[in-house]
């Protein structure tokens, strides 16, 4: 090839790149996924990556004559790395919305940027109250720990549990569920005894519930994240707690349903307060774990799945009312107020606060179909978060 025609070729291939991308721009409606894939939180990543895939498969790539192009990015769980990532997903890939977040500090990382950028954030899983209140770009489908915790401080003195101590892990939706739990606990004349905090990075649980079985309250109060639970199941029932007569309650998180069938008999009769249960009793439920599990190799899908997956619906439909044609601003109007029913029961956007307004359920741990089921027996309806009244 003589320089000439070398030079043709290249300007041409040039040229077809640049009307491809363009194309792409124009054609295509991109979702920005940045999820914990690995490290302590992955478990999270796996669950809602797993959702959004079978959201997209049931309803199709194409919306608005838009194809929806997903693109799913690894932050670790570490918040300097989520802020990198949806920078250059803003700048470089230029998405549409900015969605996952696995745990709190990695959505408030992005919260300048989903502000600077005008671009939506759907946080699917993070919890703690204030998140929402990071940037006016921020719509949550997840739930808040205050949501979850209040619950269960109204369901325990009612049921013999007047003296309690908390467990939590030492960050925001940790200290969240501990102060929304005691406020609630002490207004019903129980009592918070102690108040435990242990680390978010790699906890070791020994010492502290050796502490809880000196102090001998009629529960323990624990959140931990998604994937933590399992541990401290498994070492409350080595050091024989249950059997001091220290009850186990917590939020949903503790009961997770991606670990509870491993957790054995001893989980049996823990009761908790949350927004979501694979059992629950529910045709639009039935559907989505029943669809999920078939895609999944039999995985269960938890809360974070749930998070993911109507996360997904509000995008898609805030694209459809748009008609395709919505920026940053538009989309927001159009997420903003969104009612439907989820399959953890009906859900809605509070066009305020862009934070979900849902059930809560209390639900307590039994075997059915030879499995550990989290089963319902009692709702609250359509709980606003009650971090955002003060
Ligand atoms: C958060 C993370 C979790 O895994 C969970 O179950 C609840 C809250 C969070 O970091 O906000």
């Amino acid at each position: 090839m003589n320089k000439r025609n070398f030079l043709s070729a290249v300007s041409l291939a040039v040229a077809s790149l640049a009307t491809g991308s363009a194309w792409a721009d124009g054609n295509t409606f991109k979702i920005g996924l940045i999820l914990p894939m690995t490290g302590q939180q992955a478990t999270t990543g796996r669950q809602i990556e797993a959702a959004a895939r079978l959201y997209m498969a049931q309803n199709g790539d194409t919306v608005a004559g838009k194809k929806i192009e997903l693109i799913v990015k690894d932050d670790t769980s570490v918040p300097d790395v989520t802020k990198r990532v949806a920078q250059e997903l803003v700048v470089n890939d230029k998405v549409n919305v900015l969605a996952g977040f696995g745990i709190t500090p990695s959505a408030l990382a992005v919260a300048p940027i989903s502000t600077q950028s005008k671009t939506p954030q759907v946080v699917m899983a993070a919890a703690t109250s204030s998140i929402t209140e990071a940037s006016p770009y921020i719509v949550r489908t997840s739930f808040t720990l205050p949501q979850a915790s209040v619950a269960l401080a109204d369901w325990a003195p009612k049921n013999g549990i007047k003296k309690v101590v908390t467990l939590v892990s030492d960050y925001g939706p940790g200290i969240d569920a501990e102060k929304f739990f005691k406020e609630r606990l002490t207004f019903n004349g129980g009592q918070v005894l102690e108040s435990l905090r242990v680390p978010l990075r790699g906890p070791d649980f020994a010492p502290f519930l050796q502490k809880v079985r000196d102090i001998k309250p009629d529960a323990l109060f624990v959140f931990v994240p998604s994937g933590a639970g399992a541990a401290v199941m498994k070492q409350f029932l080595e050091r024989g707690m249950d059997k001091a007569g220290i009850k186990l309650i917590g939020t949903g998180d503790i009961t997770d349903d991606d670990q509870l069938n491993d957790m054995g008999d001893g989980a049996i009769g823990v009761v908790t307060s949350h927004h979501y249960s694979t059992y629950h009793p529910s045709a639009a439920n039935k559907k989505f774990v029943d669809a999920f599990q078939k895609a999944n190799k039999g995985l269960r899908p938890n809360f974070m799945a749930v998070g993911g997956y109507d996360g997904m619906r509000v995008i898609y439909e805030a694209l459809k009312a748009t008609k395709g044609n919505g920026g940053g601003d538009a989309l927001l109007a159009a997420m903003k107020g969104q009612i439907f029913e989820s399959p953890r029961g009906p859900m809605f956007i509070d066009a305020q606060t862009r934070d979900v307004v849902q059930n809560i359920y209390l639900r307590k741990v039994e075997r059915k179909e030879g499995q550990l089921y989290n089963v319902e027996f009692d709702v609250i309806k359509d709980v606003k978060d009650p971090g955002k009244a003060r």
